[in-house]
């Protein structure tokens, strides 16, 4: 019997470094050939248990088909055993091909693996309901990957508890309603992916006290609307993206000379702000501006940023002439274009 190849087995290297090794059908194949012929199971019944409930909940879906009662569940696809306790620590569910007949709501019986680091469910497109509240119990998730799905409903309050998350990735959904406030009580935090869903209402004022530097922030292609809020000023996150939204006003507390930041997106929105006097952080790679209704000139600041690779200020109300040196003239027309009265290098000379 072939099992699917898009549901790996995974291993975290003994060091807990971030490299994570992939073991495809052969090496599985190979397991199974050389191991003992009356292997002791290392895998804890209750765990097994609640994998088994769960590939009935789901109806039993090809992705799972590896989960045969009758093997160590240490050995599954999709699972993984933690090195000396064996309880399963992750459970990472996700296909490489759209036809996956894996379909229904996220089963209530995962909240039951308390030993759970990791959690993901990755492309399943007949995925839908809510986020699980039970995932609220597993209060041992370091990361939980929730994308390309078409899970729905709200970003629960209740993430905000899993206080050793360091990784929210809930991108390419169909959730809606607001951003709870609550998720700033997440001091592990390292990156916050909410983008592409349908969620509305503004960026939570307390986004500014999450512990720094801060959470990076990938809130695009929602329809968050209201002003970037001041608070955020208090925070250094290393990448920002807001783009496609329907946020309005100053985004210049995003900036500053003393912060560290190095992505910053918030293209087509309709932000308003002068652009003249603010301060870039010189560990800017890539800004974003386009489509907003920017106004004033591009400070000479900006020539001081060594190593931007990516600048769009294109479709703004921007006026005055582009400073010249630093990168400013690596990049052409297409950056600067369609400005009220924009001009010099790249663009014509200012008469
Ligand atoms: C998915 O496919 C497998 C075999 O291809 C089948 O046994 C199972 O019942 C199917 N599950 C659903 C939910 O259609
Ligand atoms: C959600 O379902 C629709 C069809 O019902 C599908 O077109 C879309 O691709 C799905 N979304 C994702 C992210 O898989
Ligand atoms: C997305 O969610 C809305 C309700 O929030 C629902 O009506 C719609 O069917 C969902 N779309 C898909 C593809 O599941
Ligand atoms: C930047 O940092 C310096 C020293 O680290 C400090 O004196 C100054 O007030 C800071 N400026 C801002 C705008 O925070
Ligand atoms: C800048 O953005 C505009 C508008 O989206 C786009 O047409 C242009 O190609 C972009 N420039 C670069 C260099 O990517």
């Amino acid at each position: 019997m072939m099992y699917p190849t898009a549901c790996y087995k995974f291993q975290r290297s003994l060091t807990h470094s971030k490299m994570v090794t992939m073991y495809g059908i052969w090496c599985f194949i190979t397991v199974l050939l050389f191991s003992p012929v009356a292997f002791s199971e290392l895998c804890n019944p209750q765990d097994k248990k609640v994998l088994l409930q769960i590939k009935k909940d789901f109806n039993n879906p090809y992705l799972l088909a590896s989960w045969n009662p009758n093997t160590d569940c240490c050995n599954w696809y999709c699972v993984q055993c933690h090195p000396e306790t064996h309880r399963i620590n992750s459970l990472v569910i996700l296909s490489s091909v759209p036809q996956t007949n894996l379909s229904g709501p996220i089963p209530p019986s995962v909240g039951d693996l308390p030993f759970l680091e990791t959690l993901q469910f990755h492309k399943l497109p007949k995925l839908t309901g809510p986020i699980q509240p039970t995932i609220a119990k597993l209060t041992k998730l370091k990361e939980i990957y929730i994308s390309w799905t078409n899970v729905s409903g709200p970003v629960p309050d209740f993430l905000a508890r899993l206080t050793n998350l360091q990784f929210l990735d809930l991108s390419f959904n169909n959730l809606s309603g607001p951003i709870p406030s609550s998720l700033s009580q997440l001091s592990n935090l390292v990156s916050l992916r909410l983008d592409r869903n349908r969620l509305t209402g503004p960026i939570p004022e307390s986004f500014g006290s999450f512990k720094k530097p801060g959470p990076s922030l990938w809130l695009s292609h929602n329809q968050l609307s209201g002003p970037i809020p001041a608070s955020l000023a208090n925070i250094d996150p290393q990448r920002i993206d807001f783009s496609r939204n329907k946020l309005e006003g100053d985004a210049s507390v995003l900036f500053g000379r003393n912060k560290t930041t190095q992505i910053v997106d918030v293209s087509r929105n309709s932000l308003a702000f002068d652009l003249s006097k603010v301060e870039f952080p010189t560990s800017l790679i890539s800004l974003d501006l386009n489509h907003n209704q920017i106004t004033g000139s591009i400070p000479v600041g900006l020539t001081a940023v060594d190593f931007l690779q990516g600048f769009n200020v294109s479709y703004n109300r921007l006026c005055g002439e582009i400073p010249q040196g630093g990168r400013l003239q690596k990049f052409d027309v297409y950056s600067y274009f369609h400005n009220k009265c924009l001009c010099g290098s790249p663009l014509t000379s200012c008469k």
